[in-house]
């Protein structure tokens, strides 16, 4: 397996590591490739909970690799793009919470990546953006899509149409990022907290729930809103729930099999 994307469990928590520090983690095909390969990795491992995504070095991930794309013709930009999607689509999809862990520029195809995980922290110091019209391109990866469901329609204009990245005093204003953290190692340990207070709690409910947000938000609400009728019915039938309701009346800690 290449060593462009990093992969380890640390306890109850899988972490996934852009590795392409020297060029601030750019998203070129190769890169694509690896991380679809180790979500792959991720989704087929029971004992992952919770999953952080982050990058080597200064960055989370600069954007998708200028260089590659300039010699791109248009139907490799598409097939570019649609590998892109590939990937953040099955990151989107896994069952399991994730955190984007933004440790520096999380630019273009970064800040898409980072949209593609449930939440996001971030350092201080961290830059989020849609950079592409300074160059002459548009977003490839999901800026025109999935950002516009984290942040207000006039903030995903500015960042997409404007171009200009924004810190992070502005990106919790806008709810882009959750939560900020002196430097990388509190981000770190703040990700892995939440990634190992997540996976404590019943897993079929955290996926049903995952998947709920998921398709609540392609859908119209009154589908929404049958989704989690006929779901919620759904869990009664599980032991997490038989085992997390007994738990809390016989006042101890439940242990959830995630059946
Ligand atoms: N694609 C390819 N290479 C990239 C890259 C990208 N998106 N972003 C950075 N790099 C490379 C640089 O070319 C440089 O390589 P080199 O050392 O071989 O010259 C290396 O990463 C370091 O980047 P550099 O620009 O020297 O760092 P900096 O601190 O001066 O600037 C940024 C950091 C993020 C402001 C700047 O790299 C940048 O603007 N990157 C592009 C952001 C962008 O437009 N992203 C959207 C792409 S669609």
């Amino acid at each position: 397996m290449s060593d462009l994307v990093l992969s380890e469990r640390r306890g109850p928590v899988a972490w996934l590591t852009l590795n392409r520090p020297d060029a601030l983690n750019a998203l070129n095909g190769d890169l694509l490739n690896a991380l679809g390969a180790r979500l792959g990795e991720v989704a087929g491992d029971p004992r992952a909970r919770a999953l952080v995504v982050t990058g080597a070095g200064r960055a989370f991930a600069a954007g998708a690799d200028i260089a590659e794309m300039r010699k791109m013709t248009p139907a490799e930009g598409r097939g570019f793009s649609q590998l892109g999607h590939a990937a953040f689509g099955v990151l989107e999809a896994l069952e399991i919470p994730t955190i984007a862990a933004v440790n520096g520029y999380a630019l273009g195809g970064g800040c898409e990546l980072a949209c593609a995980c449930d939440w996001i922290y971030a350092t201080e110091r961290a830059k989020l953006g849609q950079p592409e019209v300074s160059l002459g391109l548009i977003p490839g990866f999901g800026g025109t899509s999935r950002l516009a469901r984290k942040v207000p329609p006039g903030w995903v204009r500015e960042l997409v149409l404007g171009g200009e990245p924004i810190g992070v005093d502005v990106g919790l204003r806008i709810g882009l990022i959750n939560r900020s953290f002196a430097d990388v190692d509190a981000l770190h340990a703040a990700a892995q907290k939440m990634g190992e207070t997540v996976a404590a709690k019943g897993p079929v409910a955290v996926a049903v729930a995952k998947r709920l947000l998921v398709e609540g938000a392609d859908s119209d609400a009154r589908v929404a809103h049958a989704l989690e009728q006929e779901a919620f019915g759904g869990i009664f039938a599980t032991e997490d729930f038989a085992e997390g309701t007994a738990a809390f009346l016989a006042k101890r800690d439940p242990e959830f099999g995630g059946r």
